[in-house]
């Protein structure tokens, strides 16, 4: 919802900004159903992807960048950046106002209410902002795609094309 919609004409015109954080190794089309849904809400979207991750990631994080910016290419106000610390840190630079997470099935609730809780607790004027993807989506996840690649089964429908692709060539081909 743009902030210019609901604001009177005497108001200073503000920006709605959101944070949309993670790990995207690899992004899945259930993150691009969350962006194209999340991107109608605000004015700017900002896909920030964790630099110093604590897991063995498959993908760098230049190559995780780079898909994501390929998959977005065509959404509207929506950008790809990446962050390391703290994610509310990270959302005070940006001068954000929300962090949008996805919520799949009811085992992400309580490890999501739990990071937005401890987010309100550092940065209480932050708030997260939950959507759910399309239903087909809902038992997506970028470790199962993972997984289920390199045990040589087809992911074909769950990520970009282009993330195919890649993890043919890194699974297969063993590029780094
Ligand atoms: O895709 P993921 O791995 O579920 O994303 C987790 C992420 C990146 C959102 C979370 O680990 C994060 O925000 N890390 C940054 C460090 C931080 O702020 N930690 C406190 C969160 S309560």
């Amino acid at each position: 919802m743009s902030r210019t919609e609901i604001l009177p004409a005497n108001q200073p015109m503000k920006t709605s900004v959101a944070i949309y954080p993670g790990s995207f190794d690899p992004v899945t089309n259930g993150h691009l159903d969350l962006i194209e849904r999340g991107e109608k809400m605000f004015d700017r979207l900002i896909v920030a992807v964790l630099t110093n991750l604590e897991k063995n990631p498959l993908f760098s994080v230049a190559e995780r960048v780079e898909m994501l910016r390929a998959a977005t290419r065509t959404i509207p106000n929506v950008s790809v950046d990446t962050f390391s610390g703290l994610l509310v840190d990270y959302a005070r630079q940006k001068q954000a106002q929300a962090i949008l997470r996805g919520i799949r099935a009811f085992t992400d609730y309580e490890y999501e209410l739990q990071m937005a809780l401890m987010n309100r607790k550092l940065a209480s004027d932050l708030e997260t902002v939950f959507l759910m993807p399309a239903l087909a989506y809902t038992y997506v996840s970028s470790r199962l795609v993972r997984e289920i690649f390199q045990h040589g089964g087809s992911v074909a429908g769950l990520v970009p094309a282009l993330v195919e692709e890649r993890l043919h060539q890194k699974v297969y081909q063993g590029k780094n």
